[in-house]
């Protein structure tokens, strides 16, 4: 039995359990996927016992995805070029750290929503840690990246840093949809237990017909957001869309199998919906 976990500081209410369980399920591997609540006392031991030869490897969340930098042997470029890892191959004891959020992100767009980034404009609606990996993965895609931020220095320093690496990105002083094709809510507005369920990052009536707006919040399924993207008849994606194909991408670094793809919604679905009875 082959062993792969969660680790973050809390994780009892991660997803990656349920859906990357029923993955290794659907797919025929024995192993388990476990959540490992690991404060950051700890985190130098948990990274350490995943060298052991029964662990694929293991996802980061927060608040560990920069700190666990220097405990790995090695960064591929997502996760050297973002600063940060959300998942760590185990190869015969080596740790070598990935960063799919961001990718898993662009292969959403691409296979959830029909949208090829390729030379087109996308603004990102914040600036913390879950805009910096798609910033990085939308430039690298080719994208033309706008950033605003309610903090407009940090849009700034982002938009900066993507461009240092050799990609194209600007501040934008306005969260304007207008010539945008893609605008994405990276921020926490809408996010339950916020106290900003009933808000929107911007107001999607200037957003021109057709453009894709796209919410990484998955907690509601639909936010305040996308709902006014619905009503303003602008197709839509929500957050859970990012959540199962970043973990795609790790299933695939950990076992080298096409993942299950619909499995894995499936199962985070019927984990959201039972949640919400409770
Ligand atoms: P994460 O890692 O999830 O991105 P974060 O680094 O704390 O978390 O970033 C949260 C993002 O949501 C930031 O862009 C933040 O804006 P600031 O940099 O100005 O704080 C944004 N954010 C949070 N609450 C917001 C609000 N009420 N209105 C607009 N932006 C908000």
């Amino acid at each position: 039995m082959k062993l792969a976990g969660v680790i973050g500081d809390p994780v009892g209410h991660s997803l990656s359990p349920t859906f990357q369980g029923a993955a290794f399920r659907a797919a025929g591997i024995d192993a388990r996927y476990e959540a490992w609540p690991t404060p950051l006392a700890a985190l130098p031991g948990r990274i350490e016992s995943l060298r052991g030869t029964d662990v694929l490897g293991a996802n980061v969340t927060i608040p560990h995805k920069e700190v666990v930098l220097p405990l790995l042997d090695e960064l591929d470029r997502s996760a050297a070029l973002v600063g940060a890892v959300n998942t760590i191959v185990n190869h015969e004891g080596r740790l070598v750290g990935h960063n799919t959020d961001g990718a898993g992100f662009v292969e959403a767009l691409r296979h959830e929503a029909s949208f090829a980034p390729e030379g087109q404009p996308v603004l990102l609606l914040g600036a913390g840690g879950a805009a910096r990996g798609i910033a990085f993965a939308l430039a690298v895609a080719g994208a033309g990246v706008r950033i605003w931020n309610r903090t407009p220095a940090r849009a700034e320093r982002l938009a900066a840093d993507v461009r240092a690496a050799g990609f194209s990105a600007t501040a934008v002083a306005t969260p304007d949809p207008a010539g945008a094709r893609c605008v994405v809510n990276c921020t926490s507005v809408g996010m339950e237990g916020t106290g900003t369920e009933g808000d929107t990052p911007c107001d999607l009536h200037r957003a021109d017909p057709g453009t894709l707006a796209v919410d990484i919040v998955y907690k509601p399924a639909e936010t305040a957001y996308l709902k006014a993207a619905r009503n303003a008849g602008l197709p839509v994606l929500g957050g859970l869309a990012m959540l199962i194909h970043q973990g795609a991408l790790g299933f695939e670094l950990w076992t080298g199998l096409a993942a299950p793809v619909p499995v894995m919604f499936e199962a985070a679905r019927a984990a959201l919906a039972g949640a919400g009875q409770r």
